[in-house]
């Protein structure tokens, strides 16, 4: 079974060209939507988060786990395969999004590309190391565009509040080749991007990250995918808005969405909360208080 792990909804674009490549493979899917935006934490709280999402999709069973979050493949994807695989768990194992992006602006022939991200992507520098480490010599200009995902995320991409972002923030990246989608909720603005920069080429890394899964299965048979295509989702935030949300970015209908909440410092599966309007006291005191 593959775990899909991202900050939100966005992922849900990536695990789409995942589901795409591998059809009869089994998915779960973590969107962290409680918790998102992540593009303006802390790589510590990033760090924290990663880790409970992780352990939660290895107790659901998973053994190979997708982190298709840039923020966190960008900050924290060393930290958690050293943390859990191979040495503590030949069996488990933990890819990213950042080299086969990386791998799709070197193939895509550009000599310059702009990488639209959330800030923390930026700040980490860790598009500039990979796509340098195959080419030196690409040009590359980043550009955090904190706004976007929300405005996603609410609905807003065909609005002209989407397009003066969009076009606030192409203006920096307008000479370039090609501008790279750093980010899962972006594919959702291609066209507004494209619009904005219609020089360039625009690189979403979804079908890449999807083609290179497929060929690493090839090259781990040991490793299953499972074979009845079932799909299961979670998510930290209001399961209601995940599911009303969700299809945008899948491209189909979502199954019924199972809540989960933080415990203890672990992310586990939770009853739906009703949550109380005005004023709430609370009717016993918190151990330690
Ligand atoms: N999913 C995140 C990414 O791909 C963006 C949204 C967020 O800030 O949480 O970088």
């Amino acid at each position: 079974m593959i775990g899909v792990y991202d900050s939100g909804f966005g992922g849900l674009s990536v695990l789409r060209a995942l589901r795409a490549r591998l059809p009869t493979a089994d998915f779960v899917y973590l969107g962290d939507s409680g918790r998102a935006p992540y593009g303006g934490r802390s790589p510590e709280t990033i760090l924290d988060f990663a880790e409970q999402a992780i352990e939660r999709l290895f107790d659901e069973g998973c053994t190979v786990i997708v982190v298709a979050c840039n923020t966190v493949s960008c900050v924290a994807l060393r930290h958690l395969q050293q943390r859990y695989t191979p040495e503590s768990d030949g069996r488990l194992r933990i890819l990213g999004v950042t080299i086969p992006a990386a791998e799709l602006v070197v193939a895509s022939g550009a000599r310059s590309v702009g990488v639209l991200a959330t800030a923390r992507t930026v700040a980490s520098g860790t598009y500039i190391a990979e796509i340098h480490k195959l080419d030196p010599n690409i040009r590359v200009v980043q550009r955090a565009a904190p706004l976007l995902a929300p405005i996603v995320e609410e609905g807003w991409e065909g609005t002209t509040i989407a397009r003066e972002a969009v076009d606030r923030y192409i203006a920096d990246l307008q000479e370039c080749d090609a501008i790279l989608l750093g980010c899962t909720h972006y594919p959702l603005l291609t066209d507004i991007i494209a619009a904005a920069a219609p020089a360039a080429r625009i690189l979403d890394p979804s079908a890449t990250v999807a083609e290179r899964l497929q060929d690493w299965f090839r090259r781990h048979p040991r490793f299953d995918t499972g074979n009845t295509g079932q799909l299961r989702v979670l998510c930290s935030g209001d399961p209601t808005a995940f599911a009303a949300h969700g299809p945008r970015f899948l491209g189909g209908p979502l199954p019924v969405v199972e809540p989960i909440a933080e415990l203890h410092g672990r992310l586990v599966p939770a009853v739906q909360v009703a949550h109380a309007a005005g004023q709430i006291v609370r009717t016993s005191h918190r151990m330690g208080r």
